[in-house]
């Protein structure tokens, strides 16, 4: 059956599938899309990532926030030293301190010998913290210090010990509203909040689908030596109705699934895997999409009127007189694509020859 998107043929695969790899793992560790959102959070990964700025990763589940924190340390100037990656979620409240700052032999029962903590570890490099919303607040204390201060001092003893690490935050947490909440302390967000990178999710970026797909089902298929010549008609077209709650990763799955599977050249899915999030469309709420209008209107007035520029005296920010975060934030969720209205000198997706000293343009 013809289909819109075509596979290579079996021979072709693998050798496409290389190419899709190294075209894009060089610049991105395999961060694979080409939507103006995708293009402008890489771009802000490009900016930031040779600086040694505190980030905060924020998006919902699986939209590839782990993905961006390895892509930042890949292209940072601390790339030959480690990444360590800290789950938050993960450590119970008891061992946090044993955990980061590693202890000294004797310190508590069981404390046999000197253990080296993950911020002793990631000296050097870069420390991620993982679901850094789910750290319960009585533990939030003990980061505090070390990432205000980049000192600790290991469980039983006294000995202040400096670090050289460069941080990288990630939750899909509304952070802010948890500050409200009184359940995120408020000095480690702004300590964590330098420079905020919100990672779309999948139903925003659509044409990601077609790409990712296809990307997909060249990985899965060379993992179970399948082979496939095309995609079943209508398939890209059903993936895009689905809502993906679980974003990339539900993809992956219902990918991977669909791949075990297929019997013959053909892909396809099971179109009941993905009917039941289909989007409907949302109640209408005239005064709220009337304000979020005008807001759009005021900000693409002030977007062209600074060539994009965010930041700085003649930046969109100051113009409507707002701070940059808010700005930033409306942004996103106003899904304004900034790109449009940037001069350009401002290259797109060349990550490693981003010109650091142009911070201003975001
Ligand atoms: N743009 C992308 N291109 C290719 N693969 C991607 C992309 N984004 C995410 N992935 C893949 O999707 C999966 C989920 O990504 P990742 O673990 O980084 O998400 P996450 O935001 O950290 O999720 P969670 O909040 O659940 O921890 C990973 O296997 C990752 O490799
Ligand atoms: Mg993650």
């Amino acid at each position: 059956m013809a289909s819109a998107y075509p596979l290579r043929t079996a021979d072709e695969t693998t050798a496409s599938f290389a190419r899709l790899a190294q075209s894009r793992a060089d610049a991105t560790n395999e961060i694979v899309g080409e939507s103006p959102l995708l293009q402008s959070l890489l771009q802000q990964v490009g900016l930031v990532a040779p600086t040694d700025s505190t980030v905060l990763i924020l998006g919902e589940t699986g939209t590839g926030k782990e993905l961006i924190a390895r892509a930042i340390h890949r292209f940072s100037n601390r790339s030959s030293r480690p990444f360590i990656r800290v789950n938050c979620a993960a450590i119970p409240p008891s061992l946090i301190a044993s955990e980061l700052f590693g202890h000294e032999r004797g310190a508590f029962t069981g404390a046999l010998q000197r253990r080296q903590g993950r911020f002793e570890a990631a000296n050097g490099g870069t420390i991620f913290l993982d679901e850094i919303g789910e750290l319960p607040m009585e533990t939030q204390i003990t980061l505090l210090r070390v990432i205000q201060e980049r000192e600790f001092e290991r469980v039983g003893s006294s000995q202040p010990i400096p670090v050289d690490v460069r941080i990288i935050a990630a939750t899909n947490r509304d952070l802010e509203a948890a500050v409200a909440d009184r359940t995120f302390r408020s000095d480690m967000f702004y300590r964590l909040n330098v420079f905020p990178i919100h990672v779309p999710a999948l139903r925003e970026r659509l044409e990601d689908i077609p790409l990712l797909v296809e990307h997909l089902i060249e990985r899965f298929a060379k993992r179970v030596g399948k082979a496939f010549r095309t995609i079943k008609m209508n398939t890209i077209e059903t993936l895009q109705a689905y809502d993906w709650p679980g974003n990339i990763r539900e993809l992956q799955n219902v990918i991977e699934r669909s791949v075990i599977l297929a019997e013959g050249d053909v892909f396809s899915i099971d179109e009941g895997w993905v009917k039941r999030g289909l989007r409907r469309p949302r109640p209408t709420a005239p005064l709220i999409s009337s304000i979020a209008e005008r807001e759009r209107e005021m900000i693409e007035a002030a977007l062209a009127e600074s060539e994009g520029r965010i930041s700085g005296p003649s930046g969109a920010a100051a113009k409507l007189g707002i701070p940059r975060q808010t700005l930033d934030s409306k942004i996103a969720s106003l899904q304004i694509n900034k790109l449009r209205f940037k001069s350009r000198r401002n290259g797109m997706l060349a990550m490693p020859q981003v010109n650091t000293g142009d911070v201003d343009v975001d």
